[in-house]
């Protein structure tokens, strides 16, 4: 038996945080798909591969390794081996990962990977496709949504603490490039599922978001 949250909605809606918040205070698997799909396109860069390659793009995924892991608390992204958490955020990943993540043969070879890794686990992952595509049958299903400008002054901030020099309008720009790409995306588009519970995170700190996802998860698991 498994219990599976699946949270999805647009870049910078803080579903990367409040997933990794969650995960700890209920003790669940955090498994990272844009994560995946970055650690990907990383490869892409590192290969000198041109996004029209869509051959070789793909076949990448049968030569790399792709790991979650936790180091002083923290996930950590592996790819073959090494920890690329920092440099998966970094901005030329950020500006070619939509495309990617469009590649229906990346989508479906990572999305067998994701549901072998939930095999009779309790996992909370987050993404796009997660509750209406990867895990249909998810226990709990949220959309986390918040405005495009708020969702670019959150980046700007988290960016900024990480070093990564990426301009407010840069940011924003590269926002509605992704949720553009993301909600058209032929496989896999960003869209809240049917029977998902709906949460504007626009006027929310991070500590209410949390805080709102954990009694929505409570009130699933009772109902
Ligand atoms: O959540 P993120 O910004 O790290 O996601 C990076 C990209 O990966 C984003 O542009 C959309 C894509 N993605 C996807 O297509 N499907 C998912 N389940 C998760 C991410």
């Amino acid at each position: 038996m498994s219990f599976i949250v699946a949270i999805d909605g647009p870049a910078g809606a803080g579903k990367g945080t409040v997933t990794e918040e969650v995960s700890k205070k209920l003790n669940l698997i955090n498994i990272g798909s844009g994560s995946a799909y970055r650690a990907i396109a990383l490869e892409t860069i590192n290969r000198n591969i041109k996004l029209e390659e869509t051959e070789k793009i793909i076949k990448i995924l049968d030569e790399i390794d792709i790991e979650f892991g936790m180091k002083n608390n923290k996930d950590i992204v592996y790819l073959n081996g090494k920890d690329v958490t920092e440099r998966i955020r970094q901005k030329d990943v950020s500006n070619i990962v939509s495309q990617v993540s469009s590649i229906k043969e990346v989508r479906f070879k990572l999305n067998e990977i994701f549901r072998k890794c939930a095999q009779g686990k309790n996992i909370i992952m987050e993404g796009r496709d997660i509750g209406t595509y990867v895990f249909p049958n998810a226990d709990v299903k949220i959309y986390l949504d918040a405005t495009p400008e708020e969702r670019a002054k959150r980046r700007y901030k988290q960016n900024k603490e990480k070093g990564i020099k990426m301009t407010y309008e840069e940011i924003l720009e590269n926002i509605k490039m992704r949720d553009k790409n993301d909600m058209e995306k032929e496989i896999g588009a960003l869209k809240q599922a049917e029977d998902a519970i709906y949460i504007d995170s626009t006027e929310m700190s991070i500590e209410e978001e949390v805080k709102k996802v954990m009694e929505v998860i409570e009130n699933e698991k009772n109902s």
